[in-house]
């Protein structure tokens, strides 16, 4: 039966039946990240909307109509982040982690908010796993941040992705850039779709993202940024991709790609599923060379990315690929008579304690229904106690695969268990 109320459009429920795959993806990006030297970040889900007006832009899509925002009740403006690089950077500047142990190289992992078309893979409320890297603007670490992505998707095992990337230039030549594109999109601007007219204005960059066909056409021949870079962003990007080399990781060079936040400068990149449909990115960043400065921090080099959880999810059951395993109790026990039943309870406590998962169901009374639970509850042993074991003070441990049976006593119980588990 269907309740009063209902769940808001583009969000889901984690539901028990399928919250250990996403237990998988934290727990291996974790652990991908604290081999790389990141330490985990934990940022509130709102801030002033003022910092992501200034950081992700006015011109992108996301503070142009997809902002969650709020006013709380002294009239001050919040907005449910719609991204965790912003809110990470104010966090580093308003810390001063620069100076603190692992304050570099952060990770961070969390529901971020978009009010956008929900569709497969987009979701409002999606959950991010992302890591923003302050060490320094060495191309190094440039290639080290797209290797900290790659690494994480060949630990998950996934096979259909590829890497994109790109340099989009600094503060030096990329308002070059922008004057070319300019200059050759204004003879097509009435063909352009009224979001991309708006954007010439303030980010002419952000036309050659645009997904109407119409537009892309038109862009199709529009000037590459590569052919704009400066000496320095030139020299930095090659240098990239020699590290790439050396890493062996495979990449090709995208010059459309320019993100769709405006923060970004020189590399850029993505990781995507051609497979996925529309929401083929599975994740995207770059460098932010100027981003601590603009929100009040001393000139600090940044780089990082992020990626959402659904689309891996989806990726890697496309592919049968391993979503982790559910969790079941390590032993399971089935009792006849108050006896035994008591002595359960004590002996559960005691196995809890040590740490060792144990299950009972003292509602279902048949020896028969208690089976079937603990053969439900995919338990690696049972143990059936009754008058008999009472009398005796023995229990029988059953390997409920291989159907093996071990005796112990019931003093021993607690023991042997720990031993074996
Ligand atoms: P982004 O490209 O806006 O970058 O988002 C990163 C990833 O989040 C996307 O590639 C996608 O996997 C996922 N994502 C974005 N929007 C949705 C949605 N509505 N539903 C489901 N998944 C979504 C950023 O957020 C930057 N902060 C990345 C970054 C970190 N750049 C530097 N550091």
């Amino acid at each position: 039966m269907a309740g009063k109320y209902k769940i808001p459009r583009g969000t889901y429920d984690i539901l028990p039946s399928e919250s250990y795959k996403r237990q998988y993806l934290e727990q291996t990006f974790r652990a991908v990240a604290e081999n790389f030297g990141y330490r985990e970040i934990v940022t509130p889900i709102f801030e002033q909307s003022a910092l992501f007006e200034r950081s992700v832009g006015d011109s992108s899509d996301i503070v142009q109509k997809e902002m969650y925002k709020f006013t709380d009740r002294k009239g001050r403006e919040f907005a449910l982040r719609p991204e965790g690089t912003a809110a990470v950077v104010r966090s580093f500047v308003e810390n001063n982690l620069a100076n603190q142990e692992n304050g570099n190289r952060l990770y961070y992992l969390g529901p971020m908010f978009r009010y956008d078309r929900p569709q497969k893979g987009r979701h409002r409320q999606f959950y991010q796993y992302g890591i923003e890297n302050f060490d320094s603007d060495h191309p190094y670490i440039d290639a080290e941040v797209i290797a900290l992505g790659y690494t994480f998707l060949q630990k998950l095992g996934l096979q259909n992705f590829i890497l994109e990337i790109n340099s989009i230039g600094s503060r030096n030549c990329a308002a070059d850039f922008d004057q070319a594109l300019i200059d050759f999109f204004d003879p097509h601007k009435d063909l352009l779709c009224s979001d991309c007219q708006h954007r010439l204005e303030k980010n002419p960059k952000r036309v050659l993202d645009c997904k109407v066909p119409s537009c892309q056409e038109i862009a199709a021949d529009a000037p590459s940024m590569l052919n704009y870079l400066d000496k320095e962003c030139s020299d930095h990007f090659q240098a990239v991709q020699e590290y790439l080399n050396l890493m062996d990781i495979p990449f090709t060079v995208n010059p459309r790609i320019v993100r769709g936040l405006d923060y970004y400068s020189k590399t850029a990149f993505e990781f995507l599923n051609n497979n996925l449909g529309a929401q083929n990115a599975l994740c995207g960043g770059g460098r932010y060379d100027y981003l601590v400065e603009e929100i009040g921090g001393k000139p600090t080099t940044g780089i990082g990315f992020a990626g959402g959880f659904e689309r891996l999810q989806l990726s890697l059951e496309a592919e049968n690929a391993c979503t982790g395993t559910k969790s079941a109790p390590a032993i399971f026990f089935v009792t006849m008579g108050d006896r035994a039943e008591k002595t359960v309870i004590s002996i559960l406590q005691k196995l809890r304690l040590a740490g060792i998962s144990a299950g009972f169901d003292i509602d279902k009374k048949s020896l028969k229904a208690q089976m079937k639970a603990a053969d439900k509850s995919n338990a690696q042993y049972s143990v059936v106690l009754g008058d008999d074991e009472m009398a005796t003070g023995t229990a029988t441990l059953r390997n409920m695969k291989s159907g093996e049976q071990q005796q112990t006593t019931l003093a021993e119980l607690v023991t042997l268990c720990k031993n074996l588990l």
